[in-house]
């Protein structure tokens, strides 16, 4: 009886460690953004717009900036994630140099989220309160993020802070990153999808021509060239039918007609038929 009852017991033992773990990692999972509405009753555009930052995630921001005096200030940002280990949920932080005391601008708890043609404005609501400033309410940043196609993400700063309002004061800061930018359309329309499509057959003629002409037949110089003698018949048309419409004078023309021709058609293709034909 003994054994079974010390199993049990160590059951029991691992299954409460196990509760503890899990709740454990419930909890120290990563804070994220958290958009107003709960889970299911957000808005669809704020999700689509989180959704387009996401490669921002893993990424930090921090900013110096050099006032007069001892006031020098270390901005530091991320999107949706925590920017700082000191102050828990904060989305951005400012860090005073001369005493490195931490001040939360914006939480990530209350994110605000829209975007235009080429630009996204990230706002964190519930930062530290002002001591006496702005009606004492609490602090809030503002980041404006432009679109720059040469950048996952870059220039982040502080553009100024807003607080001779009596209320409704804030950060404003600055960046730029590609997933502000609205995805580039295709200016290709079907006339030139069909040139590109032309333009890359005659290269493919070409070049497998070339190829077959001096690989399989074992042609030289300019017969490797394709159909040599088709495209030189093409060409004297051409040139005979230009020959006709334009000029103004006339000029021997039976002679040069009979000439061209005549010697093309006459010998040149046979012989070149002939190499094809055991094909
Ligand atoms: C927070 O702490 C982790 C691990 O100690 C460190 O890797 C990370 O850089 C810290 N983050 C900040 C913003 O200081
Ligand atoms: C930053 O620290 C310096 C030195 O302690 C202090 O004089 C200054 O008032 C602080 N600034 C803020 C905004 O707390
Ligand atoms: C956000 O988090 C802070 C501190 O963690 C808390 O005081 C505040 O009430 C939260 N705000 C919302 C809207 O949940
Ligand atoms: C905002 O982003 C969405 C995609 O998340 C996009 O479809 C929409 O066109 C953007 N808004 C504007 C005004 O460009």
């Amino acid at each position: 009886m003994f054994p079974f009852y010390s199993c049990w017991r160590t059951g029991l033992l691992l299954l409460l460690l196990l509760a503890i773990m899990v709740r454990e990692s419930w909890q120290t999972e990563e804070k994220t953004c958290d958009l107003v509405g709960e889970k299911g009753r957000e808005s669809e555009r704020e999700l689509a717009v989180l959704k387009m930052m996401t490669p921002l995630f893993s990424k930090s921001f921090e900013s110096t900036v050099v006032g007069q005096g001892p006031d020098t200030y270390v901005y530091k940002f991320r999107v949706c994630r925590e920017a700082s280990n000191h102050s828990s949920g904060a989305g951005l932080v400012q860090i005073n140099k001369s005493n490195g005391k931490e001040t939360v601008v914006g939480r990530l708890n209350e994110t605000h989220i829209f975007n235009g043609s080429n630009w996204i404005m990230l706002i964190y609501k519930g930062g530290d309160e002002y001591d006496s400033h702005c009606d004492k309410e609490q602090r809030r940043a503002v980041v404006m993020i432009s679109c720059n196609r040469h950048t996952l993400a870059d220039n982040f700063n502080p553009v100024f802070e807003e607080r001779g309002k009596v209320h409704e004061c804030f950060y404003l800061f600055e960046m730029d990153s590609s997933v502000a930018c609205t995805p580039e359309v295709s200016h290709l329309g079907v006339g030139s999808i069909l040139l590109v499509t032309f333009a890359s057959l005659v290269a493919v003629y070409i070049i497998g021509g070339f190829l077959y002409q001096r690989l399989v037949v074992g042609a030289k110089g300019m017969e490797q060239f394709p159909h040599l003698a088709f495209w030189q018949d093409v060409g004297n048309l051409v040139a005979d039918g230009c020959d006709f419409v334009c000029r103004s004078k006339p000029r021997n023309v039976p002679a040069t007609y009979r000439g061209v021709g005549d010697d093309q058609l006459g010998e040149d293709s046979e012989e070149r038929d002939d190499h094809l034909l055991p094909m």
